[in-house]
């Protein structure tokens, strides 16, 4: 459609929203200008509904990581759907907006999941490893080591390390050329199908 998907890269940010970790992000992210797609637990929007709909009034895009972050592959359908729709129950209330994508815990899905969502399912090509190194250096270099054009990026905005990372990882990324998007955009000229599984932008 267009080559701008080339030079786009979306760094994601799941398990939020946390209070006061996920608002030091926002800070952030307002400061560099920079979009971030925010896949958030339904009974995290639950307890902070406020930080939910801050990410969506500060122009990010929120989707959904279920209700508990149980791995759905291991789940009957009925459980599966549940997980999902009292999640997006839970982010339309907190902020008006229906979310458009899933992203399944640990990326963990089945044909069983892919039929019980009407949601395009988001997973990523590039993992930070945030929660395991608990480091920021290592959490830059992870990012800025394995991004390509069209990646999507797992983060997590519920440690301090990967919070801390974010400026150098933005600076870093623009400065080899990148534009920070959202999953719309990434995936503007892939016209998403719900169950589908998407790893990055084409
Ligand atoms: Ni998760």
């Amino acid at each position: 459609m267009d080559g701008s998907v080339e030079s786009c890269v979306a760094l994601t940010f799941d398990d939020g929203p946390a209070a006061e970790l996920t608002g030091g992000l926002l800070d952030t992210l307002a400061a560099e200008g920079a979009p971030a797609p925010f896949f958030v637990l339904g009974q995290s929007v639950n307890d902070h509904p406020d930080v939910a709909r801050r990410i969506v009034d500060d122009g990010h895009e929120i989707a959904n990581h279920t209700w508990s972050h149980r791995d759905l592959a291991t789940l009957e359908e009925g459980a599966i759907i549940d997980e999902i729709e009292t999640t997006n129950a839970a982010i339309e209330e907190a902020t008006g907006v229906r979310p458009t994508y899933l992203r399944p815990p640990y990326g963990s899905y089945s044909e069983v999941v892919q039929g019980a969502t009407d949601q395009p399912i988001v997973t990523w090509d590039v993992d930070s490893a945030d929660w395991q190194s608990r480091d920021s250096g290592a959490v830059v270099e992870a990012v800025l080591g394995s991004a390509s054009p069209g990646s999507i990026v797992l983060m997590h905005d519920i440690h301090a390390s990967t919070v801390d990372a974010v400026p150098a990882i933005i600076d870093g990324l623009r400065a080899e050329g990148y534009t920070l998007v959202t999953v719309d955009t990434i995936l503007a000229s892939t016209d998403p199908q719900p169950g589908e599984v998407h790893q990055r932008g084409q």
